[in-house]
């Protein structure tokens, strides 16, 4: 049996990733590692709840002590390191938050996963850290150019804090790997969306604001372009890294599902007016406003590499998925209202008191 250190597995993606892992795998354990910030919510992984194969322990990555003390116990095979501060319009306000959690936390399990698993002649076994990381730091790619896209060995240029800790805590990983062979991977992904996605992001910001007849906010013209992936074939992706993965490889995942902002809020806006027959969602609640700083133009992953590796590929189109993402926040209007409120705020805004 194999035991897997999830940290982050209480986000967006985490808990995705953990539900596929249960649901894919019987001889299977996995220790989730998360501080519940905002972004990280239990509700998500309600489904498995009292079942053995899953250990929830709420700790921060940076701690320390606490990352031996759960090596200790738990002895894991891999660790899949979500955890992270995720979202690039807070990173603008508070990059020290991003550098702590992103860079430091990083490092922090680095070295706590290389003293727990180095044996005495250097070397490491079968185990592997997986370091999830995303196509952001790749920098923008011109609009102008639509065949230009980003490939393993395209240099980093992050522009936002966000992407500047995620780079950072990319490059430890990297050393880790060069300096004492360490046994490493690096995912680098394009936009995910779908369930549990905390409703600040694009996707599920204009779901529920259309669902309410609220201001649709688009940055600028409108025109940046994301490559959008549904969220589970990320997981796969990140699954088939951590067992077919050539040690020492970056791997960028894509769905070759290039579209501009405000094709996405359009489409939000139809599928919703139809999915509740409601004719007060039209596209009169969208409000141009103010740019996002150094808002990146265009994201667009060739994921030639893990295809031909790996054999993965998107299975979820774009159509498919986002009615599909759409009809899970119909049916989830409380995991909405619970994630957004008191709480959850309250810990985000007491994590900046002071900084
Ligand atoms: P998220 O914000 O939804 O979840 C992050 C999780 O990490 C939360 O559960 C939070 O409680 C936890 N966390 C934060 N700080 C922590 C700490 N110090 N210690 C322990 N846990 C902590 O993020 P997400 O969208 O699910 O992203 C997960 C990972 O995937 C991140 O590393 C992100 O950079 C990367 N990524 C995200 C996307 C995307 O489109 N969302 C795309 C590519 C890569
Ligand atoms: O590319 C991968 C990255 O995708 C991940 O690493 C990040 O964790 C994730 O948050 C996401 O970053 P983006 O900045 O691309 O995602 P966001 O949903 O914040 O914004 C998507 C696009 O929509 C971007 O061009 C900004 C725009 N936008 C966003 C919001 C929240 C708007 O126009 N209006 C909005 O209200």
């Amino acid at each position: 049996m194999k035991t897997y250190f999830v940290t982050g597995g209480a986000g967006f993606i985490g808990s995705n990733f953990v539900l596929y892992m249960m649901e894919k795998y019987d001889d299977i354990r996995i220790v989730n590692v998360d501080a519940l910030t905002y972004a990280g919510n239990l509700e998500n992984l309600q489904s498995i709840e009292g079942d053995r194969r899953h250990i929830f322990v709420q700790a921060d990555i940076r701690d320390k002590a606490k990352m031996e003390e759960l090596f200790l116990a738990y002895q894991p095979d891999y660790v899949v390191n979500f955890a992270a501060e995720s979202h690039v319009d807070r990173s603008i306000e508070t990059p020290e938050v991003f550098a702590d959690t992103n860079v430091i936390g990083t490092v922090t399990l680095l070295n706590v996963a290389k003293a727990a698993w180095e044996k005495p002649d250097g070397n490491f076994g079968k185990r592997k850290f997986l370091q999830v990381g995303t196509d952001e730091v790749y920098g923008s790619l011109p609009l102008d150019e639509p065949d230009t896209f980003f490939r393993e060995d395209t240099p980093l240029n992050p522009h936002s804090p966000y992407s500047a800790s995620k780079a950072a805590a990319d490059m430890f990983v990297k050393a880790y790997g060069d300096t004492y062979g360490f046994p490493v991977n690096i995912t680098r992904c394009s936009n995910n969306y779908g369930p549990f996605q905390f409703p600040e992001k694009l996707i599920p910001l204009m779901i529920n604001n259309a669902l309410h007849h609220k201001g649709l906010p688009v940055y600028g013209d409108g025109l940046n372009v994301r490559d959008w992936l549904y969220v589970e074939d990320h997981c796969k992706a990140i699954d088939m890294v951590l067992s077919q993965g050539r040690l020492g490889e970056v791997y960028n995942i894509g769905g070759h599902n290039e579209r501009p902002n405000i094709f996405i809020v359009k489409k939000i806006i139809e599928e919703c007016a139809q999915a509740v027959d409601d004719i007060r969602i039209t596209e009169d609640l969208i409000t141009y406003v103010e740019d996002r700083k150094g808002h990146d133009r265009r994201y667009g992953i060739a994921p030639d590499k893990i295809k031909a590796d790996l054999g993965w590929y998107p299975e979820t189109a774009f159509e498919v998925g986002i009615v599909k993402t759409i009809q899970w926040y119909l049916e989830n209007a409380d995991w909405v209202s619970n994630v957004t409120s008191g709480a959850y705020q309250d810990y985000y805004a007491k994590m900046y008191e002071g900084r």
